[in-house]
């Protein structure tokens, strides 16, 4: 049986949840609007239109929910801030309220002896940016130094542990490529200059917390998968490392000093001839204190010469079939386990944390209870394989549950519940669920 103290005394156990996806309040006390506003507005962008005006209200209930977190028995809560609460335009002038916001739930956590971990950027751009061309602009970047630097300021005396974007290739991809996200954008002439100019926040965000924050922990996060050729066929196995280099190593190795992986896929080449990337190498450079990981299923790719750019195409593991969770994501612990293993022999990652691991089931609240055993099972399978690569002598230093409470998962709106705590979106009532109990009783041992 597995206990908290196999991971160390030193193991930092935490809950992770994001602005967007909690707080409400979208258009109170001065917030700005942010894409992912304008996003849920239009109708069929989001399953069954839910929209974010209230969401779980962590806006005016956040005492109650850092209060769960602290009874659940997590040291650590990590949530992010919405850039258009603190700066309702995206630049220039300030929201005070929206600044007092954070340092209120800085505060919270501080006084309940809670480690607050900040992301920068969780997807939330303001729609005034996107409005000059969001992630795809070069004025991106020294909007996004300037909101850096305000959070930095402003809570770095408080704050030490600051993550400065969350999965880049996440927001780069489903927001400017597959248009799936917001704000929607599609093609390869969006996606390149959003990956472009991300690179460059990324490394830019950690060098100013890094002159801003006395003894700051600087990490960002990244989603990572790993990627299986369907066959040992050559075609298969080259179609898997071009889906590699797209999903697992394109920030990391700007990040690393290497440059974007060009030598994997001839479409990233063309991409740094274009944009002369290889010039700001050095700009896309930093040294994390630690790296995020966030993990939620493997892929097995098939070479498939009519998909464009990439000709990959995902198919079904040739194995035997692997369960799924609500969200038809293969679960597979010991995928979790590899991929720990290929970030970890990066030279320069130092340290790992694990910053988003979890899964969404369709849960049901009986007679005042959630019995969502299946997800007790998938922590336990994904703790063991963390484990396993933490005796292995790799640096994991913490793991990061998603999330706190059920909340508005992008796309899916609220259909898709990955909380330990169950939401009603109605009542706004929380009630843990058993897997959260499974955790309390976790954390004790
Ligand atoms: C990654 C994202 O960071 C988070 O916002 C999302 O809810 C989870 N994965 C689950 O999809």
């Amino acid at each position: 049986m597995i206990k908290s103290s196999d991971f160390g005394d030193e193991f930092l156990w935490g809950v992770a949840v994001a602005a967007t996806q909690i707080e409400g309040a979208a258009a109170e006390q001065g917030k700005g609007p942010s894409i992912w506003d304008s996003f849920a507005a239009k109708s069929g962008k989001i399953k069954k239109g839910h929209k974010l005006d209230i969401t779980c209200d962590f806006y005016h209930k956040y005492v109650e929910d850092i209060a769960l977190v602290k009874l659940l028995g997590f040291k650590v809560f990590r949530f992010s801030i919405s850039w258009s609460r603190i700066l309702p335009l995206g630049k220039e002038e300030t929201n005070p309220l929206g600044i007092r916001f954070y340092h209120n739930v800085i505060d919270e956590c501080l006084s309940q002896g809670i480690v607050p971990y900040i992301t920068l950027y969780h997807w939330d751009l303001p729609q005034a940016l996107e409005n000059e061309g969001g992630w795809t602009s070069f004025s991106i970047n020294a909007a996004f130094n300037a909101f850096v630097s305000i959070c930095a300021l402003e809570y770095g005396d408080k704050v030490k542990n600051w993550i400065v974007l969350n999965e880049p290739f996440g927001y780069t991809s489903l927001g400017y490529m597959l248009g799936v996200h917001a704000p929607g954008k599609t093609g390869l002439s969006n996606f390149f200059p959003a990956v472009l100019h991300t690179a460059l926040a990324q490394a830019e965000g950690g060098k100013i917390l890094r002159a801003e924050v006395s003894n700051a922990n600087i990490g960002t996060t990244y989603s990572c998968s790993e990627i299986v050729p369907y066959t040992q066929s050559e075609n298969d196995i080259l179609a898997a490392k071009r889906v590699d280099c797209l999903m697992n190593r394109l920030f990391i190795e700007p990040a690393q000093g290497l440059g974007f992986p060009t030598a994997g896929w001839d479409v990233l080449e063309k991409f740094q001839l274009e944009y002369g990337t290889w010039r700001l190498q050095e700009r896309m450079k930093f040294d994390f204190d630690f790296i995020g990981l966030q993990n939620y299923f493997p892929l097995t790719v098939k070479y498939n010469a009519f998909i464009p750019v990439i000709q990959a195409w995902e198919v079904k593991a040739k194995s035997q079939r692997k369960p799924h969770t609500a969200m038809g994501w293969e679960i597979n612990a010991e995928s979790f386990y590899n991929i720990i293993k290929q970030f970890a022999a990066y030279p320069n990652v130092k340290n790992i944390m694990v910053t988003e691991n979890g899964a969404a089931y369709h849960d049901k609240l009986v007679n005042g209870h959630v019995v969502d055993a299946e997800r007790i099972e998938y922590f336990k399978l994904y703790l063991n394989a963390m484990l396993k690569a933490k005796q292995e002598g790799i640096n994991i230093t913490g793991y990061m549950a998603w999330t706190l409470m059920d909340n508005f998962e992008w796309a899916e709106g609220f259909n898709a519940r990955f909380g330990l705590v169950h939401t009603d979106f109605k009542t706004l009532e929380r009630t843990i669920k058993y897997s959260g109990y499974w955790w309390q009783e976790f954390l004790k041992n």
